[in-house]
């Protein structure tokens, strides 16, 4: 646990009587007009249907989080726990600190759950809160909503959260909770279980079964349907909007200097005036940077005559997100160097996605790639004297090629970028591909600018290609088809944007 940092006075409030009638005062009746249930809602209902059904008399807790310190008194913006936001259909910044119960009920009451969403709700303005609290009053962060508003909102019941721990403990149901959502929330959970009589050992299982739910949940994600991947067409969409911003405006990230800096922040201005933000960092990689897998610094140059590996997304309101990479070059043309290693990528991606259809395997995909990427490494002698093809995509005595790409070919893609990460490898590596699974195909090759196996004309290169991909009956269709790949494609779609800005 870290400790309370020592406060300092530095900012005063009015205490006064006389004030706090004031300020409480003189302010136009609150509206009292209620939002329509959600499309988000809708759907999570459906979700917390399938939970319901797995977890009979168990009351299941997932905690949305709690803000999180930037600096001293500043916090990031919020960014709710996935899990809480499958289940609840709550997105964008919201809600800090709240907590999402699946109550049991009893058999005469129908069994099942009911959803409860314990929350903090608008303060009054006689509140001190209203105008003094910096963290979450309304003065300061902005007014939240009512619990009817949230009620109509989500369709579900609504309470202060304040009522949440005497909920936690009536009855002495069964509780389960994603525990890394919220460290608080987790330490109340093992509290009320204590004050119930679980003794030391039997708080052990709990805990593991705690975790076991929160891999049911990241599995859960793991088919989208139809509603999830229009979420992600919008994602994508808006995504392509980002990236042909920023190819309208390489010229100006060249001239400027700090390019690697004005290319992310193109980005991200697409990202938010279009979605809710940029569903992760956004990788701005010009020249040798590329090489650098998950380079977020973007503090580099972009020049012409080199490449920009630029891999971001958008998330849409509901926190899908994209997840797209392309490599450009800076001044529209690839040189022959870049192109040959650019082409042997886009090879490998064309046989990554040929190979996302049903009855592959999801390791199929990587097999597949990089599989080309290795004959590519092969073909260029690159590969240590004597290894051939076969040799090198040995699982145990091989994997020379994986210097030039040690990451994977793909992973499952929704409201995290590295969706369903905690299913298990039955589940995700050795999972069969089914309609509906959402999948990036992203093969790369990076050699480095000191890297001394390479001919000198490759060092420095640094290519990934990425798109996302829903599988469907008979094969997959490419989310991002909208956005050229093949090094023709990506030349004329740069000279036409570009064309397209100077008018
Ligand atoms: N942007 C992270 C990834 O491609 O997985
Ligand atoms: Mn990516
Ligand atoms: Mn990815």
């Amino acid at each position: 646990m870290s400790e309370e940092q020592p406060k300092a006075e530095h900012r005063s409030s009015p205490t006064s009587t006389q004030f706090r009638e004031f300020v409480a005062s003189g302010w136009a009746p609150r509206s009292t007009e209620l939002p329509e249930r959600t499309e988000a809602a809708v759907h999570a209902g459906r979700r917390r249907e399938a939970l319901s059904a797995a977890h009979p008399g168990e009351r299941i807790v997932l905690p949305a989080g709690g803000l999180k310190v930037r600096s001293n008194d500043t916090d990031y913006q919020f960014r709710p726990h996935t899990a809480f936001v499958h289940q609840s259909g709550l997105g964008a910044d919201r809600e800090p600190d709240a907590v999402l119960v699946l109550d049991p009920r009893s058999e005469q009451d129908g069994g099942g759950h009911e959803a409860v969403l314990y929350f903090r709700p608008l303060a009054p303005r006689e509140s001190e809160e209203f105008f003094a609290d910096s963290r979450y009053g309304e003065f300061w962060v902005g007014a939240r909503p009512t619990i009817e508003h949230v009620q109509a909102e989500l369709g579900i019941a609504a309470r202060h959260i304040d009522g949440l721990r005497d909920a936690l403990g009536k009855d002495g149901a069964t509780l389960r909770v994603v525990r890394h959502a919220d460290a608080e929330v987790a330490a109340m959970v093992d509290a009320v279980r204590q004050e119930v009589g679980v003794t030391a050992e039997q708080l052990q299982a709990e805990q593991e079964a705690d975790a076991a739910l929160a891999r049911e949940l990241s599995t859960l994600r793991m088919v989208k349907d139809e509603w999830e991947v229009g979420e992600m067409r919008k994602a994508v969409d808006a995504t392509q909007h980002g990236f042909e911003g920023i190819i309208a405006d390489l010229p100006e990230a060249v001239r400027r200097g700090r390019g690697e800096r004005w290319v992310e922040g193109v980005f991200g201005l697409y990202a938010r005036h279009e979605g809710n933000g940029v569903g992760y960092e956004s990788i701005c990689a010009a020249g040798d940077h590329a090489n650098t897998l998950h380079w977020i610094k973007n503090d580099g140059e972009v020049r012409e005559g080199d490449l920009i590996l630029v891999d971001a997304g958008v998330e849409v309101d509901s926190l899908f997100t994209a997840d797209i990479t392309r490599t450009l070059p800076v001044s529209g043309r690839f040189s022959d160097a870049q192109r040959r290693v650019y082409d042997a990528v886009f090879a490998a991606q064309e046989t990554g996605i040929a190979a996302c259809r049903p009855g592959n395997k999801f390791r199929d995909i990587h097999a597949a790639a990089i599989r080309v990427i290795a004959e590519h490494l092969h073909a260029w002698g690159l590969l240590p004297d004597g290894v051939s093809v076969e040799d090198t995509l040995d699982a145990d005595h091989g994997q020379y090629h994986r210097r030039w790409m040690v990451h994977g070919t793909s992973h499952h893609l929704g409201l995290d970028v590295h969706d369903c990460q905690l299913a298990l490898r039955e589940d995700y590596m050795d999972a069969e591909l089914t309609p509906g699974m959402i999948l990036t195909v992203e093969p790369g090759l990076y050699f480095k600018a000191d890297d001394l196996l390479v001919p000198e004309e490759l060092r420095g290169i640094g290519v990934r290609i990425e798109d996302d991909v829903v599988v469907t009956e008979d094969g997959c269709e490419v989310l991002s088809a909208g956005m050229p790949r093949s090094s023709a494609d990506v030349e004329a779609w740069i000279a036409r944007v570009q064309a397209e800005a100077r008018r």
